[in-house]
């Protein structure tokens, strides 16, 4: 009986997602979502686990958000997965979280390329372990002529040291006589940064109840949504992500200007 009842209540919650997933889907979607997964060592201390522990599970809501988000029809999900800054944490810490990608798409890499999904890489590929880099490398070369999903994980990255390099690049260029100052311009830096011909985000989702951007796409996020929730990464699902896109939908975005009625 008690089963019977948590199946239907389980199929009630399916069906209206399904539904909402339908509904949102006959508005304007979200071309670029990107997401701060936070609170995986939160999760674990709650259940008086190893924070590694809630890095795993948040590996495994990864899986789940990456389906539903191609299942929705999102163009690109950019995935917060390791800071220039997270090499300040433990030692064993770190080499878990480097084991992760290899975990991930060691397992996950057959139904990605099935899905259509494109894997793409943001940050410094060249200063990671040797495995990692090779797993990622691996995905991103299976899947580069992919043309659903792009899956783009911000891996050792930083926003400023990203700015930096591509000041430096242009710079460069100046120098050498080969571009004049007067050509620099917003597509131009656009350019060099490391979301090349990636769409901004329209909607940035942080997990855990924290408020910042943690040196997270300053420049890209310059007009996006943002969307907070107190919900731990590993506790983040289809129904929240589906929040979030309906939030997103009702929002005005007005990109400094004015919009319709409000001009007259
Ligand atoms: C922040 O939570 C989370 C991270 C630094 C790591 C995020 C990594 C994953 C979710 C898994 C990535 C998966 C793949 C496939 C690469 P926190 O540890 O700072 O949490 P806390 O604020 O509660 O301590």
């Amino acid at each position: 009986m008690l089963k019977k009842l948590i199946r239907r209540k389980q199929q009630t919650i399916s069906t209206n997602l399904y539904d909402r997933k339908k509904l949102a889907q006959q508005e304007q979607l979200p071309n670029h979502i990107a997401i701060i997964m936070d609170g995986n060592g939160r999760w674990a201390k709650k259940r008086a686990l190893p924070r590694i522990a809630g890095h795993h599970e948040g590996m495994m809501t990864v899986k789940k958000i990456t389906r539903f988000a191609n299942e929705v029809g999102i163009k690109a999900l950019t995935l917060y997965a390791f800071s220039t800054e997270n090499w300040k944490r433990p030692k064993l810490e770190v080499e878990f979280l480097m084991r992760l990608p290899e975990e991930f798409l060691g397992t996950y890499l057959p139904e990605l390329i099935e899905q259509n999904v494109q894997v793409k890489m943001m940050g410094n590929l060249d200063s990671l372990p040797a495995h990692t880099k090779k797993a990622v490398v691996n995905a991103m070369e299976k899947t580069a002529a992919n043309d659903g999903l792009i899956l783009n994980f911000a891996l050792n990255y930083g926003s400023r040291d990203e700015i930096v390099q591509a000041v430096q690049q242009i710079a460069c260029e100046v120098k050498n006589g080969t571009r004049s100052a007067d050509t620099i311009s917003e597509e131009l830096l656009n350019d060099y940064l490391m979301t090349k011909g990636l769409p901004e985000p329209d909607l940035l989702i942080r997990t855990s109840g924290e408020v910042r951007l943690s040196n997270f796409m300053l420049w890209q996020l310059a007009y996006t949504e943002l969307w907070f929730t107190d919900t731990l990464w590993p506790d983040f699902d289809e129904a929240c992500l589906m929040e979030a896109i309906e939030s997103y939908q009702k929002r005005n975005r007005r990109y400094g200007g004015l919009k319709g009625e409000e001009v007259k």
